[in-house]
């Protein structure tokens, strides 16, 4: 993105931001599998997160022990941003709930297909606020980093098909997906990417995930979302994988 787009969509982006948290109207979310951000307490935003009650938490997006060989990965700022629901920007209410929007997104699918979910956590606490994570974001991209990972996938063996859901951060995959994409190798497994965005749908996502993993079969088909839009996608999300034969 040239600095021009960039300055223009961190205002658009801005703007949105705070529409979506006066909108948020954030309850518990407690039954929530792999779904509990670290505590507020443990850093201030962006601070590397050390301590050893809040590790525990963010490592709680290890994969459920189903059967199915369907595993949806995903990552949200909502889950990595040591805050509670009524903090964060990165929230939609789905049911009731506060949830981040791509784990929304990834629990339609869930229904759907009956796979196991696996939220990518990170040692990073990711600022709450809206406007600081579109800076710290920017930084993290600038700098190429490659946060560490404090959730794995045990069993990836298990698992033929990859649901893999990111947001779109600043017309790419936010940096903890390339250090996901780094620390597994997918060959001869299907990767099905979803997305939410503001705007930007996918970006070039979809072909840097296939030059990530360029031994596995990548649907270009993917899902993708506007922020906005996120809480009535349901029948969108089952038609979209009935189409890929789900
Ligand atoms: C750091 C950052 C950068 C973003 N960059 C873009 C972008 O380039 N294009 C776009 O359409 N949306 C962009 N967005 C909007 C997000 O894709 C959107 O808010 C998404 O819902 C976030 O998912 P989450 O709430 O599950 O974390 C950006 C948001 C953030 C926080």
């Amino acid at each position: 993105m040239t600095d021009g787009k960039k300055k223009l969509w961190s205002v658009l982006a801005a703007a949105a931001l705070a529409f979506s948290i006066s909108a948020c109207t954030p309850s518990d979310s407690e039954n929530r599998q792999a779904s509990e951000p670290a505590s507020s307490a443990a850093s201030e935003a962006g601070n590397t997160n050390t301590s050893d009650s809040a590790s525990e938490e963010q490592e709680a997006g290890n994969a459920q022990t189903g059967d199915s060989n369907i595993l949806i990965a995903y990552f949200t700022a909502a889950e990595n941003s040591g805050v509670d629901a009524v903090s964060s920007a990165s929230y939609t209410t789905i049911d009731g709930q506060a949830v981040g929007r791509v784990q929304a997104v990834a629990d339609m699918i869930q229904k759907n297909t009956g796979g196991d979910l696996f939220s990518i956590r990170t040692e990073t606490v990711y600022p709450a606020d809206g406007g600081e994570l579109i800076d710290y974001a920017a930084q993290e991209q600038e700098e190429d980093a490659r946060p560490v990972l404090t959730s794995h996938i045990e069993n990836l063996d298990q698992y033929d098909t990859i649901f893999i859901g990111y947001p779109n951060w600043w017309a790419d995959l936010p940096q903890a997906l390339y250090s996901f994409f780094d620390e597994y190798d997918f060959s001869g497994k299907t990767i099905i990417p979803f997305n939410v965005h503001n705007g930007s749908r996918f970006s070039r996502t979809i072909q840097t995930i296939q030059d990530l993993e360029p031994d596995a079969t990548v649907i270009e088909d993917g899902f993708t979302v506007s922020e906005r839009n996120v809480d009535q996608a349901d029948s969108d999300v089952a038609d979209w994988l009935e189409d890929l034969g789900y």
